[in-house]
């Protein structure tokens, strides 16, 4: 929404001194004073711009400032050059109204800056494009050359402008700058010759000299130095402040962006080096013999120079500064001109020559910028003209330009007047007379055709006969004497005999803008402004590009017996033209006022300030603004700013603006008096009432602030706690599902531990049947395979090169085994199985074999022997068994028994007759029958006893007789005790309290012992009633004899004893038997 603002807002003092109330000077200046010391450089009268020269850059000339005043409104904001440059263009473009902008004040002032400032304003506001661009470019870089050219350094201003300047922009119908015409009003050129102390020439000569590369300054015949310059002051040929070099650079740089060829820049400079040169050349007098002093030049180089610059023949240059030709009808005379003449005549060729390459330039620049010719072109100007100058001495020049501002002023007020009263009239408010000062009267004594100082100059100066300044007063005196504003010590008036302010050679104009005493020296020769012919046909052969346009009078085809116009007439009609030119457009009007001498910020200096304001005529401008009503604005605008002071008006207003307005106005109780309405315009006649609604509407602000601020805050808490509230909400609900989230994330992972359990047993059940059917299908597969293998092996093996080696290799064992088998039927031992011979084992790998069919077969062998066998001879082996196992190993004596068959009936007693009885006797069969050696107790000698052995018993009997000395049944033998070693002893031992063991134990002695004891242990064994019978093999034993025991020791035997075994009675106890060792 675009905010709607006013000049009243924020004001600094006021912004427009059509308010200002009490309206006095002391009022208007300090209100000025007041402002600028604000920083507040602009100030309206109505819509006249009041600017202050800060004499320092401000932030007020920035883009974005140019956006902000961009198709605003005049009033809405604070005063602004820029205001006034929008308000001009948008009725250019909108409304189609040419504009001219009329920039005034005095020297120093700011009119330069500000017409650039407007300029750059419209620039930056109007269409782009590159045409467009092009244009606006070249119209801005104008300002460089011609300032570089037109302006110098004087002791009010560092940049014055020494030229007037008209510029039209011509626009398009949309707006588009489309091209420019600059006009350009009476150089100061006597600037050229001389400047005042402290004063400088144009600038361009100083950058010149100080910019130019090298190269240029010799190819211009130049030298760095400013004091080689005649033409150049030099005690202030440095400013504080102004870089000349680079200036000039920038100048260049304009030339070309405006257009400027390369060689029409040498050219320029070539000028301007030329006029440098020309101050340089000096005259001397030389006498001539009819006593008139005729001049020369002193030094001639100079002159040879400036000729190359200007491609003139040095002779006729030098012939025009001794000569001066006049032609009257058909006559010419030539007479020598002195050294003050010919000093004359250069610096009038200087100046002349300047000043045209100035004109020059500006057509050249037109000619660059002018607009393509069409149909019609709005048209904005902007005139920067010189501004009112009082000097110490006032000549000719500021004569001139002090007519020009008098004219501007004219206009001004005739303007201003028309606008207002055009505005009562487009309004319908009734038009009251102003009362204001007119200064028609003084332009009418400058300029009257018959009778203005200017007519009367020109007459004196066509006039024949002796014509000087004084010549000129006097003609003054005597006409101008009766004008109130003329003053002169001489004139008729007797007022000013004795005003010593007034010198006699001077005479004095009240301006309206003050009062100005010219000295009227010179006012003849600078209105004739003379260059005599010689120079302008000297000019005009030479060989330059730029002197015949320059001096086109001097073509000798052309000879012009009139005389050219004068400086006065020329810029009398200038000033017209322009007049004329200002009074078809809208005005605008910047009044510049430079707020002191120093050119310092921050310096207010009331009474130049005054000053300014006195000869501007801003307080008449305020009172003509004001005489009727000092306070006009639009009904919208009014009704919008005070609405807020009426119940009905606010805060709407649904009707007409100026039924608001009114209904307003009678609310407020404003006398009827003090406003009138206008048809589309509130108008207020004093700014009291303005002011008085301005405090009631601050006041009502500040209530509707509070009021806003009341409500706004219990908005802003309202929507905080909801805020909170909603924040709350927005919390609970982001917690809770977070709260639910974390539940759901909870249930949804132990769902997931259960479902994944589940299915980790559901897989590995599934993965178990699948592993079983897998490992099913493998072992079918397997087996099928193996099937197959087999079958396909069974069935192919026969086929397999592998089973060959493996078939050879079993058919070579077959036939090894075979041979073998074969080989050993036919090697075969014999039957007897005591024969330990076998054949050899034929391979190594046939031992086990070998070895196990050897024990087979002895098995076999044994197997056969045994089954061949008799019950007797069976019974004889089996006594053989049981004798080794009794004595095998324990008894020496066993190893020659066992190759002795048991005979057992060794004495053949059932045939034996002479045993016969012995034998009957036997109530068994006898089993054993031999001659046994009873041992002797006594003496250890044997004595030959028959043993026989029954079933029952065992009996021993004389050997001669057979008696039967001692039978003792088995059951009474507890034991038998033999010796380990080879004889044949051995004990019977009884049962103690048997009836056979009266006698005591028997020892007695065999040579079949082993048989002897065998069958007495079998016999023993089988025994019905019998225990088992003990073998006691030992070396030692105990014998019981009768009452005695004795122990029977077998030792082994010496040699003494020979083959034999003995025994001997040691002791009663003790029966040695002695065993050779060797049986
Ligand atoms: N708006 C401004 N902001 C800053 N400085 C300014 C402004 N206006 C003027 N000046 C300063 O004041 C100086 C003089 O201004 P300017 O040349 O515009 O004066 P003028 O009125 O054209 O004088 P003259 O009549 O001699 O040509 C400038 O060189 C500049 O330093
Ligand atoms: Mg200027």
């Amino acid at each position: 929404m675009e905010v709607k603002t006013s000049l009243l807002d924020n004001m600094i003092g006021v912004g427009d001194m059509v308010l200002l109330e009490p309206l006095s000077e002391d009022s208007f200046i300090a209100n000025l004073r007041n402002r600028f010391d604000h920083n507040e450089i602009y100030t309206y009268i109505g819509s006249v711009v009041i600017s202050m020269n800060p004499y320092r850059s401000l932030p007020i000339f920035t883009p974005e400032k140019v956006e902000e005043y961009r198709n605003r409104n005049f009033y809405e904001l604070s005063p602004h050059i820029y205001a006034l440059a929008d308000e001009a263009y948008r009725s250019l473009r909108d409304q189609d109204k040419d504009q001219c902008i009329l920039i005034t004040g005095e020297s120093g002032a700011g009119k330069t800056e500000a017409s650039k400032l407007v300029m750059s304003y419209v620039a930056a506001v109007c269409g782009k494009g590159q045409e467009v661009n092009k244009v606006k470019e070249q119209l801005l870089q104008s300002n460089p050359v011609l300032e570089a050219f037109g302006n110098a350094k004087t002791v009010r201003n560092d940049n014055s402008s020494r030229f007037g300047k008209y510029m039209d922009i011509e626009f398009d119908f949309k707006g588009d700058p489309l091209g420019g015409v600059i006009s350009n009003y009476l150089l100061e050129k006597s600037r050229v010759v001389k400047q005042p102390r402290g004063e400088r020439n144009f600038h361009i000569f100083y950058q010149l000299l100080s910019g130019a590369s090298d190269d240029t300054l010799k190819k211009l015949k130049l030298d760095r130095d400013f004091s080689k310059y005649n033409y150049l002051s030099l005690d202030s040929a440095a400013v504080n402040g102004l870089d000349d070099a680079a200036n000039f650079r920038t100048v260049r740089n304009a030339m070309q962006i405006v257009g400027f060829m390369e060689d029409e820049v040498q050219s320029v400079l070539e000028l301007v080096a030329a006029v440098l040169k020309l101050g340089n050349i000096e005259f001397k007098p030389e006498s001539r013999c009819n006593g008139n002093d005729e001049s020369r030049i002193k030094d001639k180089n100079d002159l040879k120079e400036m000729c190359e610059l200007l491609g003139t023949e040095q002779t006729v240059l030098e012939r025009a500064f001794s000569y001066r030709t006049v032609e009257a009808k058909q006559e010419k005379v030539c007479t020598t001109l002195n050294v003050a003449q010919a000093y004359y005549a250069r610096d009038a060729l200087a100046k002349n020559l300047y000043s045209r390459l100035f004109s020059w330039l500006v057509t050249r620049i037109n000619e660059s910028i002018k607009a393509a010719p069409k149909s019609r072109h709005k048209v904005m100007g902007v005139l920067d003209i010189y501004g009112f100058e009082i000097f110490e001495e006032n000549s000719f020049e500021q004569f001139i330009i002090n007519y020009c501002n008098e004219k501007l002023q004219q206009i001004f007020i005739e303007l201003t007047l028309r606008e207002e009263q055009e505005e009562y009239i487009r309004e319908g408010i009734e038009w009251t007379n102003i009362e204001y000062f007119n200064n028609a009267i003084i332009c009418d004594l400058i300029e009257n055709h018959q009778n203005g100082i200017l007519a009367m100059l020109d007459e004196e100066c066509l006039r024949p006969g002796t014509v000087t300044d004084e010549t000129f007063l006097d003609k003054l005196n005597t006409i101008c004497a009766e004008h109130l504003h003329f003053e002169s010590r001489l004139s008729k008036s007797s007022k000013f005999l004795t005003d010593h302010s007034l010198p006699h050679n001077c005479f004095r104009i009240q301006h309206y803008a003050g009062k100005v005493l010219y000295r009227a020296e010179g006012f003849v020769d600078k209105n004739n402004d003379l260059l005599y012919r010689d120079l302008s046909q000297a000019m005009y052969k030479a060989n330059h590009s730029l002197m015949k346009q320059l001096f086109p009078e001097g073509n000798p085809a052309k000879v012009n017996l009139k005389r050219p116009p004068t400086a006065g007439f020329q810029f009398r009609h200038s000033v017209g033209t322009l007049m004329r030119n200002l009074q078809t457009k809208n005005p605008n009007y910047i009044r510049c006022i430079k707020p002191n001498d120093k050119k310092a910020s921050h310096i207010f200096t009331d009474s130049l300030v005054c000053h300014q304001v006195r000869y501007l005529g801003l307080m008449e401008n305020v009172r003509v603004r004001r005489a009727g009503y000092a306070f006009r604005q639009a009904y919208e605008p009014c009704l919008e700013r005070y609405k807020m002071l009426c119940k009905r008006t606010w805060p709407h207003w649904r009707g007409p603006a100026r039924e608001g307005v009114e209904v307003l106005m009678a609310d407020l109780t404003v006398p009827t008096e003090e406003f009138s309405y206008g048809r589309s315009k509130v108008f207020i006649r004093n700014p009291r009432t303005l002011f008085s609604l301005e405090e009631r509407r601050r006041q009502c602000l500040q209530d509707l602030a509070t009021l806003i601020q009341k409500i706004y805050r219990g908005w802003k808490c309202r929507s905080h706690f909801l805020l909170l509230k909603k924040s709350q909400i927005v919390v609970a609900a982001w917690f809770r599902r977070y709260a639910q989230q974390n539940k759901y994330k909870r249930i949804k992972s132990a769902t997931t531990v259960v479902q994944s359990y589940t299915r980790g047993w559901q897989a590995r059940k599934l993965l178990r049947e699948l592993k079983y059917q897998k490992r099913c299908e493998e072992a079918v597969t397997t087996i099928s395979a193996y099937w197959h293998g087999t079958q396909v092996r069974r069935e192919y093996r026969k086929f397999f090169r592998a089973n060959a080696g493996k078939k050879i290799y079993n058919f070579t064992i077959q036939r090894i085994m075979q041979k073998y088998f074969l080989g050993l039927k036919s090697t075969m031992p014999s039957m007897s199985p005591i024969d330990k011979s076998w054949p050899v084992k034929p391979y190594l790998f046939l031992d086990g074999v070998h070895s196990d069919l050897r024990r087979i077969f002895h098995l076999w062998r044994c197997k056969k022997y045994r089954s061949e066998f008799t019950e007797e001879k069976k019974a004889v082996f089996e006594e053989k068994l049981e004798a080794s196992e009794i004595f095998k190993d324990k008894k020496a004596l066993y190893a020659s028994s066992v190759s002795q068959p048991f005979i057992g009936d060794y004495l053949e007693i059932s045939k034996n007759p002479k045993y016969q009885k012995l034998n009957s006797a036997m109530d068994e069969k006898v089993l054993l029958a031999d001659v046994v050696n009873k041992i002797n107790r006594a003496n250890g000698k044997g004595t030959a006893r028959i043993f026989l052995l029954t079933k029952n018993s065992v009996v021993l009997a004389d050997q001669k007789t057979g008696q039967v000395k001692a039978s003792v049944p088995l059951p009474d033998l507890t034991s038998v005790s033999v010796s380990t070693q080879s004889d044949g002893f051995f004990a019977l031992k009884l049962k103690e309290g048997s009836a056979s063991a009266i006698k005591g134990d028997f020892l007695l002695s065999s040579e079949h012992l082993i048989e002897i004891i065998t069958k007495l242990h079998r016999t023993g064994a089988t025994a019905a009633d019998s225990e088992q019978l003990n073998i006691d093999i030992s070396d030692e034993f105990l014998v019981q004899f009768k009452h005695d025991k004795v122990c029977v020791k077998f030792i082994q035997g010496g040699p003494k004893n020979g083959n034999s075994v003995s025994c001997k009675r040691k002791n009663n106890r003790l029966l040695e038997v002695s065993v050779p060792s060797t049986v």
